[in-house]
């Protein structure tokens, strides 16, 4: 028998030194980089964004935002440089220059050409004494970054609702700025919308009640542009405890603030481990289900999906995720896409501290193993370049970076250094990083440089273990990275692996107590798919086909699919066409192309969802069913 694992197993820190050649020297030089941000025509180095003023109207008929953007820059010494912004899709009516603030004059502008990743540079001559750039535009009614709801999308069914999404590089499709994460500024904001609806954008001063169709926002800490958020809708808020709280429409409010009741909880834990919590409020909205993400980490305003709206808490977690990019990420950000894991990977990696500190070590053990199994799926299909902590995406979109290799890698490689050092050590490490680099974007090569000056020249012994280079330059993983197992897994398997040979019928399993993530990975562990038969009786035994949970129900239907299991296709018709999440849309149209007759099926579910789907959730589908 196996002992239960207390905690996830320990690195081994033994391999290394039996094996010195795979071991690295401490000092040895890491490799150059440039720092410069591939995804941006801007040029912060010669013309700097500080701050940006914005004053828009939301234009539900035409479905436009329309009104100015006022840049203020500062410029390089001696530089005569223009200011280059970038944009996409974007029509712009006049551009204006000020020394002042109060007077401006209207000077000339110039697009480049368009190109499919990057949309097109704005170019803006600037005088000697130019300090602001006052922009007249409007956004297109496809904007990227943009979704307009009519009302039988929404909740309530009877208002509009619009909301953005900035990440990766898509706040160029809705404001004209610099679009890099290296670029930090301030924003001000006045939204102008019909009366009967409520604004609240990433920002102070959000709205709670009265409705009077303007609102003005501030965001006095420097963010950068994928940052920017704005949600209209008719939108209501329920106090969660002093400091956070819930917008949503109100058919959801109720269950959503029930649903985030230990919102404080797990603030609380994030502070404890790793220092204060600098935003002021955190305040979360849910999504309508178009939401093509799982949550977006909006500074004082998380978006999540209603989908996390279990009933249980027990998806409670990718809320978690996001507030703890209340410190990774949003205080600490990458400077370029090729170093997004500096945000994804010590996210998650604080995600799970969290949900150890609040939820107990079965429940981050588990998502521990459940991410390192994610994670070696995801390699044996990723070309090595892409199995880099430090990406290469030269010619590539910066969408391009959104693998579980930043996310699970970058988080294991946190655990590896955790476990090697020790949890205090580690810890006060990571408090220290985010005081030191706080509000500053940086590259992959600035946090190694830091960790060896603080943390791994602590004990050169084991630095020389850990292999950095081998973590963030090279595919795969390091030989001594570190193995998770999960008990309450085990116990799981043993039942499966009784069904799968035939040894007890589905409804004899001991299942008793199982949480939503044992049974997501019941689901997974049951290769190769069951028969029709074998898929009825699970069916029955266990109320898959019925199930309400998203994740329990993208799992199920992938294996419906497989099967060919006809019962659940009207389930699976329902979910494609209320679900709007990439990360079950892209799994479940793949696995119906593959299936006999089911390219025709993809394409109908399609034809009838496409609508409700969010831009960037259309490009991954049609990409899919195109094929
Ligand atoms: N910041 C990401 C979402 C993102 C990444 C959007 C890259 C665009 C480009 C967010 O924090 C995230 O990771 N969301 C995950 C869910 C999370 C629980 C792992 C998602 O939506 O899949
Ligand atoms: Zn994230």
């Amino acid at each position: 028998m196996m002992r239960p694992l207390r905690g996830v197993i320990a690195v081994s820190v033994g391999a290394c030194l039996a094996l010195l050649s795979s071991c690295s020297s401490p000092d040895a030089p890491l490799p150059e980089e440039s720092g410069r941000d591939i995804h941006t025509f801007s040029e912060p180095e010669k013309v700097r964004v500080k701050h940006i003023d914005l004053d828009l109207d939301a234009l539900f008929d035409r479905k436009i935002l329309k009104g100015t953007a006022t840049l203020t820059v500062e410029k390089a010494a001696s530089s005569n440089a223009p200011l280059i912004l970038d944009s996409r899709d974007l029509s712009i009516e006049k551009v204006e220059v000020s020394s002042d603030g109060s007077k401006f004059t209207a000077t000339t502008f110039e697009f480049g050409k368009p190109d499919p990743f990057l949309g097109s540079a704005l170019t803006i001559p600037l005088a000697a004494d130019s300090r602001q750039v006052r922009v007249q535009y409007a956004t297109s009614p496809n904007a990227s970054g943009l979704q307009w709801l009519d009302p039988p999308q929404t909740a309530g069914k009877r208002m509009p609702f619009l909301y953005t999404q900035s990440q990766a590089i898509h706040a160029r499709s809705w404001i004209p700025l610099q679009d890099t994460p290296g670029v930090r500024f301030t924003y001000t904001a006045r939204v102008r919308t019909p009366k009967n609806l409520l604004a609240i954008m990433s920002a102070e001063d959000n709205p709670i009640g009265l409705r009077t169709g303007e609102y003005a926002f501030r965001m006095p800490l420097p963010v950068p542009s994928y940052l920017l958020a704005l949600a209209i809708g008719d939108l209501t808020f329920q106090s969660v405890s002093r400091r956070t709280g819930v917008y949503a429409e109100k058919p959801v409010i109720a269950e959503a603030a029930k649903e985030f009741e230990d919102t404080e909880k797990m603030l609380t834990a994030a502070e404890e481990l790793f220092g204060p919590y600098r935003w002021g409020r955190y305040d979360i909205l849910v999504a309508p289900p178009s939401f093509p993400l799982g949550g977006m980490e909006n500074p004082r305003l998380t978006f999540v999906t209603s989908a996390v709206i279990a009933g249980d808490k027990s998806l409670v977690s990718q809320l978690t995720h996001e507030m703890a990019h209340s410190w990774s990420g949003n205080v600490v950000t990458y400077a370029t896409w090729s170093d997004f894991w500096l945000s994804e990977g010590f996210t998650v990696y604080i995600e799970r501290r969290i949900i150890e500190r609040v939820y107990g070590l079965e429940r981050a053990e588990m998502q521990w193993a459940t991410g390192r199994q994610d994670l070696e799926a995801e390699m044996a299909r990723l070309s090595s370049k892409d199995q880099m902590l430090r990406l290469d995406l030269r010619g590539r979109d910066a969408e391009a970076a959104f693998t579980l290799v930043p996310f699970e890698k970058g988080a294991l490689f946190l655990l590896s250094l955790e476990q090697a050092f020790g949890r205090n050590a580690f810890d006060a490490f990571l408090r220290g990083y985010f005081d030191y680099f706080a509000f500053q974007s940086i590259t992959t090569r600035q946090f190694l440089e830091y960790l060896r000056a603080n943390l791994l020249s602590q004990r050169p012994e084991l630095a020389a273990q850990i292999q950095i280079e081998k973590w963030a330059y090279q595919p795969g993983l390091p030989s001594n990275a570190p193995q998770l197992r999960s008990a309450a897994f085990l116990k799981v398997e043993q039942q499966a692996a009784l069904w799968l040979q035939g040894k007890a019928t589905a409804s004899e399993l001991d299942t008793e107590g199982w949480n939503t993530q044992q049974w997501i990975h019941f689901l997974r562990y049951l290769t190769p798919v069951p028969d029709a038969d074998k898929m009825r009786e699970l069916d029955e035994a266990f109320g898959f086909t019925k199930s309400g949970n998203a994740e329990i129900s993208g799992q199920w239907l992938l294996k419906v699919i497989r099967r060919g299991y006809e019962p659940a296709y009207p389930r699976l018709e329902q979910f494609l066409t209320t679900e709007g999440g990439r990360r079950y849309l892209r799994p479940l149209y793949e696995e119906l192309m593959k299936a006999p007759g089911g390219r025709a099926r993809a394409r109908a579910i399609y034809a009838k969802a496409r609508p409700m789907y969010h831009p960037t959730a259309r490009a991954v589908v049609d990409e899919i069913v195109k094929k």
